[in-house]
């Protein structure tokens, strides 16, 4: 199922938190980054906040410029971006300021939500998602709406959801100097399962006394299903495949082996250092201890699907990564007949219980150290 990009957008206090427990919203950004804010508003197709931050704080989650709308308009874009919000209860107030600025708004709720919501003769469009909310049904049909980036603005609830499910693919956050002190006081990540290793630290920047980062998650998907970053890493093995020695008998390919928690633990391409006929799998996978408990979890992401069968050497790719104990691998090409007749080194992977993922939106970027074979 497609899904937007989704860029979590948060402020917090030194110590952790997203608001105090005072009836008014407490305001962590400094100007410059409220404007930072509204730029980034502008930017995106829709903007989702859950239903605790329309009772707490009743925002109106506008673009306030009138450039920034005029621009967007003369882009062919809606002035304003969609405004989502989820609300399992479906018990929302329509005298809320959301429901009567901007542009389009969409409630996802439950069926017993919708029932409610339909009640309050919300301003916006109620759409059930069934018995439970469905994080990926909403994004898919948000998909459907045209929305291909979405800007999610908390609370804390929301945030720690959408990072837990592995459908974040950055986080934007500012750290305001100030301190809240109370522990009643809603923080921004909740308890629970998120992903084991270090986050990418893309961006700091200062803006007047806030600090703005941005992150992306590390960690790999788990079974077929793909996760930001296992774009990200795919998107790393095509650009390794294009550090390969030229070739005119065999693919220039990239690799890198993930460990579960977001480790990179290898990463290789063909004909890498003195060896002219090492395959990128074969080279990565090399540069790990074979006994390394961690490759039973972990993910190899290849530019082009392992080799099935090789020339060069007895054992090809896809046998050598099951002899490494892995068991999920990520590519975005299939291998061509250029050398070897309808090599399936997929087929082979999935016969022995491999979980391969195929991302085809990355097969151009594959092919372009190889054209010169493929023309
Ligand atoms: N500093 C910042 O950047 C920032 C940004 C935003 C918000 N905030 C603060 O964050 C606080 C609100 O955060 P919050 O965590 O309490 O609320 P929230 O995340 O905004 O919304 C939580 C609500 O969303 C609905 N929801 C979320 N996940 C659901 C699911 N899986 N199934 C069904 N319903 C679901 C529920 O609505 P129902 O109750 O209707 O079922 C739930 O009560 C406020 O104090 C606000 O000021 C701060």
């Amino acid at each position: 199922m497609p899904h937007p990009y989704v860029l979590l957008s948060a402020a917090v206090s030194l110590d952790g938190y997203l608001d105090d427990t005072g009836p008014d919203r407490l305001l962590l950004s400094s100007p410059a980054d409220f404007d930072r804010v509204d730029e980034v508003r502008a930017s995106v197709d829709a903007i989702l906040i859950g239903a605790g931050t329309i009772r707490a704080d009743n925002p109106r989650l506008l673009v306030n410029s009138a450039e920034r709308r005029a621009a967007r308009v003369a882009a062919g874009k809606p002035e304003y971006p969609l405004k989502v919000t989820v609300s399992g209860s479906g018990d929302l107030d329509p005298q809320a300021r959301f429901w009567h600025t901007g542009g389009d708004k969409v409630v996802y709720t439950t069926d017993k939500g919708a029932e409610r919501a339909e009640a309050h003769g919300l301003a916006a469009d109620v759409v059930s998602l069934g018995a439970d909310l469905d994080w990926h049904r909403l994004l898919a049909d948000l998909t459907a709406r045209g929305v291909d980036r979405l800007m999610v603005e908390g609370g804390g609830r929301i945030h720690t959801q959408l990072l837990q499910l592995g459908l974040a693919d950055e986080l934007q956050l500012v750290l305001a100097p100030l301190f809240v002190g109370t522990p009643e006081a809603p923080r921004l990540f909740g308890p629970g399962g998120y992903q084991g290793g270090r986050l990418r630290l893309v961006e700091t920047r200062r803006i007047e006394d806030v600090v703005l980062m941005r992150y992306e998650p590390t960690a790999p998907g788990t079974g077929p299903r793909a996760t930001p970053a296992d774009h990200h890493w795919l998107r790393l093995a095509c650009e390794l495949a294009t550090l390969c020695p030229p070739s005119r008998t065999a693919f220039s390919v990239g690799a890198v082996v993930v460990a579960a928690d977001g480790t990179e633990l290898a990463r290789g391409y063909s004909r890498e250092g003195d060896d002219p006929v090492v395959h990128a799998e074969e080279a990565a996978l090399a540069k790990i201890d074979a006994h390394d408990p961690r490759l039973a979890s972990a993910t190899v992401y290849s530019s082009l699907e392992p080799c099935a069968r090789r020339a060069s050497r007895p054992a090809p790719c896809a046998r050598l990564i099951l002899d490494a104990g892995v068991r999920r691998v990520v590519t975005a090409w299939r291998e061509p007949d250029t050398f070897v007749t309808a090599a399936d080194g997929n087929g082979l992977l999935v016969a022995h219980g491999v979980d391969v993922v195929v991302l085809p939106e990355y097969e151009e970027r594959a092919k372009a150290p190889n054209e010169h074979l493929l023309s």
